[in-house]
């Protein structure tokens, strides 16, 4: 199979904190999704410019955003990709700043595009149950609800706070290896 044929599963990190809970969970999804046979890549926001949206309708009115950042680049590779690997830790009940810049920037014609993409979520938290994520996910149904996006698996990781800590967790680790595999073996079966 050439690289270009294969299914593409792309990563998106929203946490700033590198090698972190979010990164190492996003990372094992998509080591599980290249096992499976995936072209994989991974995108780390905050090494990223993607400025916030200005409500200025500019994207309504000429199909483009009037902001000159990194953005067109993103959803280029989100549009290729059959599968999204989503990844916010939870700060002050929300996403990171970084993740809800980008998230507000599918504010967009092309969030149309959007109809059938799959998505792995991805989110730890320093709190020690998952209720303290309920905002975040509910606001992750909602949109994909409204864009008709396929939401395959949510993994919450409550009570990991330092940095990578949940490499100390073999079953976490596998469940998301797992997730990637598993959820390409699904489209290609
Ligand atoms: C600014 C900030 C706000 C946070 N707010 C919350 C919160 O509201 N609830 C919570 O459970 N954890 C909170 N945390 C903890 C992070 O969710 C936790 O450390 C997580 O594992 C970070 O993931 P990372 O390693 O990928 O950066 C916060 C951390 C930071 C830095």
């Amino acid at each position: 199979m050439t690289q270009t044929s294969k299914l593409f599963v792309l990563g998106i990190v929203g946490s700033p904190r590198r090698s972190g809970n979010t990164e190492t969970l996003v990372d094992k999804i998509l080591n599980g999704a290249e096992e499976a046979g995936a072209y994989i890549e991974k995108v780390i926001l905050n090494k990223l410019e993607i400025k916030p949206c200005q409500a200025c309708n500019s994207c309504y009115k000429t199909g483009n955003c009037a902001q000159d950042d990194d953005m067109p680049v993103l959803l280029k590779k989100m549009e290729k990709s059959e599968i999204w690997v989503l990844g916010t830790p939870i700060y002050w009940w929300g996403p990171t700043a970084q993740f809800k810049a980008f998230l507000d920037r599918w504010y967009h014609p092309k969030h149309k595009e959007f109809n059938k993409k799959r998505v792995i979520l991805v989110i730890p938290l320093g709190g020690g149950h998952e209720r303290y994520a309920r905002h975040t996910v509910g606001m992750f149904e909602d949109i994909f609800n409204y864009l008709s996006i396929n939401l395959l698996e949510k993994i919450l990781a409550p009570g990991f706070d330092k940095r990578g800590e949940v490499r100390n967790n073999p079953e976490l680790l596998k469940r998301a290896y797992d997730a990637g595999k598993n959820s390409v073996e699904n489209i290609i079966k």
